[in-house]
């Protein structure tokens, strides 16, 4: 071995191109700076800061004191498919079966596993900007390219039919919506989502793949529009996200669902069972809790975030030279700061923005940049409303100064 230099070991060139979520990364750093005693307040990250259900931690325990703690199926447990199948039938007005469903941990590696299920090297993707922070990645994973649909103020930044078939490609495999969004909290309308479907019926080649994680957060009606609801036709073509983080306080026990077409959820079990076998046993038992009793606590929730909504919204609308987004969903505000940021100013951009927000005012925030849009921020209103309040008033001293 003497005289032999080792060379590090060469990554491949897939690791090489994946980036840490800028997001968890953002929350680390907050988390650092609070566990050093810094009083920070975090409106970065997309968790709910109330605690989950209780029936849902009850059923959980219960669950592990039954023994029911071991492997389960991949595609899990037949209780929660059924469940899950029950609730969109009921959700969208037509039969679904339990083996058009399958149970993950999370709704990221379901989306993970969708786009690995649908994708092949060179495929198009077409992503509406601006997005979650995770899709680009995820595609790229896939070996597909994402072709991104940028949306501004003028669609309350939704995609629409013209802009659609302007990104069709003869190469596009997969459009990827999210309604409610995040970040922006803009909900589709059914007549918008009957404009998109008129387009994707000329192009019969592409998966719809939708992201209905935040489907219950919603302040307009019960349920946010579907195309399940406008297009039933097509349903051979649909793969619907959903999971229990949001809708059910259940971030850390990473389960999340898919809905479609039994090939494309049988690959989609595969691609899990050879990767991470099933989700946790004991989330799949209190996500059935919640999927079956969970709405009474959906209905405060959405009361609670609602008020926390309007009041940060009025306090942010006292600054002058910000304008923030009404979201009918989720609980994030898309906060427009071009006033704030450009050229020659001292904040070039909204990542330099939230830099400053985070080490002068000790504010955590998401720049815009990262949902692929420049000239806003993000903040998640998942906090109580005393903390959002004293954030407003930090950021408004910041923003003086940059004005
Ligand atoms: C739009 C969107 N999709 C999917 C997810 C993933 O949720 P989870 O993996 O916690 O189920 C998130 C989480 O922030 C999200 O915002």
């Amino acid at each position: 071995m003497t005289g032999t230099t080792q060379q590090p070991i060469q990554l491949a060139e897939r690791a090489k191109l994946l980036k840490p979520s800028p997001i968890l990364m953002l929350a680390a750093r907050a988390g650092e700076m609070k566990a050093a005693g810094q009083d920070v307040i975090s409106l970065s990250i997309g968790e709910p800061d109330w605690g989950t259900y209780e029936c849902i931690k009850t059923a959980a325990i219960e669950s592990i004191k039954k023994g029911q703690t071991k492997y389960t199926p991949p595609a899990g447990i037949p209780e929660l498919r059924r469940a899950v199948a029950a609730q969109a039938t009921e959700d969208y007005g037509m039969p679904f079966a339990f083996d058009e469903v399958t149970v993950s941990g999370g709704a990221k590696f379901v989306l993970f596993a969708a786009l690995q299920a649908l994708v092949n090297p060179g495929d198009e993707v077409i992503l509406v900007a601006p997005f979650w922070a995770s899709y680009t990645t995820m595609v790229e994973l896939a070996d597909g390219k994402p072709r991104i649909a940028v949306c501004d103020e003028t669609s309350d930044f939704k995609l629409t039919p013209a802009l659609l078939e302007r990104t069709i490609t003869p190469k596009t495999k997969v459009l990827l919506l999210n309604s409610p969004s995040n970040p922006t909290g803009k909900i589709y309308t059914r007549e918008e989502l009957k404009a998109l479907a008129e387009v994707l019926r000329k192009h019969p080649q592409i998966a719809i793949i939708s992201d209905d994680i935040y489907n219950r957060l919603c302040f307009t009606e019960k349920l946010a529009p579907h195309l399940y609801h406008v297009a039933p036709d097509l349903r051979s073509r649909i793969i619907a996200l959903n999971g229990a983080s949001k809708s059910y306080a259940m971030t850390g026990w990473r389960l999340g669902w898919a809905l479609g077409p039994k090939p494309i959820i049988t690959a989609m079990s595969n691609y899990q069972s050879q990767s991470v076998s099933c989700a946790s046993a004991p989330s799949q038992y209190g996500a059935l809790e919640g999927v079956l009793h969970g709405d009474a606590d959906i209905v405060k929730t959405v009361a609670l975030l609602k008020d926390r909504r309007d009041f940060l919204i009025a306090e942010l609308e006292k600054i002058s030279g910000v304008k923030v987004t009404m979201p009918e969903g989720a609980f994030y505000l898309w906060v427009d700061v071009r006033k704030f940021i450009g050229a020659g100013r001292k904040a070039p951009g909204s990542a330099e923005l939230c830099q400053m927000l985070l080490e002068e005012k000790l504010v955590a925030a998401v720049p815009g940049v990262e949902f692929g849009l420049e000239g806003y921020l993000r903040l998640s209103y998942a906090l109580d409303k005393e903390k959002g309040r004293e954030a407003v008033r930090r950021m408004a001293e910041l923003f003086k100064t940059l004005a």
